[in-house]
């Protein structure tokens, strides 16, 4: 069982402004509806953690950066405010708020503070203390992806269990310019990782979960920096892909929702997705 999650939540959110000027976009709220079809709003980190946790784990690693304070307080349960709302009769939120609660009490939690939002690559490089030298997850905190029964990360993990140093999930998209993409040979082996790129030059997009062997360090520290300047964690796995390393991808079906809240039409699409959600976790 891998028992690590690293979590990156430290990026500016530029594509997002305002609104992301003082509020963290991972704080930005997703439908979630709970087994009995009753609707919430959670952030979407909460999401997130809790899908995580549900799945089995119990040690994570938040790396955020300035201006992320609300991400923290979230995390940090509230015993009192739940006083107050037993008190005013509001059972359904406390219930709901409990629970989370119960599953942060439960997890061992640690913080990495990403000084300069330096890339996505960056912030994974900052977990090397958290992770030693364990297989572990990475998952951007500003997607989230919903499938029945945990199918995603369950089909992650056993491929990777396959013998790769890197597990990609990725999903046929018709454009695939605001992502990675990935482009295989005649034997389903990627070749090629490209990040945001100019052309369409493949259709099947990189989703933000991924399982690692400690060595993407190694394949970070040697990486320049890359598309927007930063040091982008897809031109790590392009170096381990380079260095004769094996990289393994999982296909989703169509039918995985992908609830991705980087840009404003992503948001809106997310915002629709997770209402209509059915799937049950
Ligand atoms: P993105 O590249 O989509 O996010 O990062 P961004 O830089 O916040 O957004 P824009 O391009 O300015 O709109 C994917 C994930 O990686 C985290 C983000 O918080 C997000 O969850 N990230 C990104 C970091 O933790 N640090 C960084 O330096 C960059």
């Amino acid at each position: 069982m891998i028992r690590k999650a690293v979590i990156p939540a430290a990026g500016l959110g530029t594509r997002l402004l305002s609104v992301t000027k003082e509020l963290p976009k991972e704080m930005l709220p997703i439908f979630y509806r709970d087994s009995n079809g009753e609707v919430y709003l959670k952030p979407m980190l909460q999401v997130l953690f809790e899908q995580l946790y549900k799945f089995g784990f119990r040690e994570f690693c938040f790396i955020v950066g300035r201006g992320k304070r609300a991400v923290e307080d979230h995390f940090t349960p509230d015993y009192s405010f739940l006083d107050l709302l037993e008190k005013k009769g509001k059972e359904k939120f406390v219930k709901s708020l409990k629970e989370f609660y119960s599953m942060v009490e439960k997890s061992t939690i640690v913080w990495i503070n990403q000084s300069e939002p330096l890339g996505f690559g960056h912030a994974v490089y900052l977990a090397k203390p958290f992770v030693k030298d364990e297989t572990f997850l990475v998952a951007a905190g500003d997607t989230c992806i919903i499938s029945n029964d945990f199918y995603h990360i369950r089909e992650l993990i056993n491929k990777h269990s396959e013998g790769a140093v890197a597990t990609l999930l990725v999903q046929e998209v018709e454009d695939p310019r605001e992502y990675g993409i990935i482009i295989t040979d005649n034997n389903n082996h990627i070749v090629k990782v490209v990040e945001k790129p100019k052309e369409i030059i493949s259709n099947l997009a990189i989703l933000p979960m991924y399982v690692f062997e400690p060595v993407i360090f190694n394949a970070i520290e040697a990486t320049k920096k890359g598309y927007g300047d930063e040091i982008q964690l897809t031109d790590s796995i392009q170096k381990i892909i380079d260095w004769g390393l094996k990289v393994n991808h999982v296909v989703l079906p169509k039918n995985v929702i992908r609830l991705d809240i980087g840009t404003a039409q992503f948001y809106y699409d997310a915002l629709v997705k997770s209402y209509n959600n059915r799937f049950f976790e």
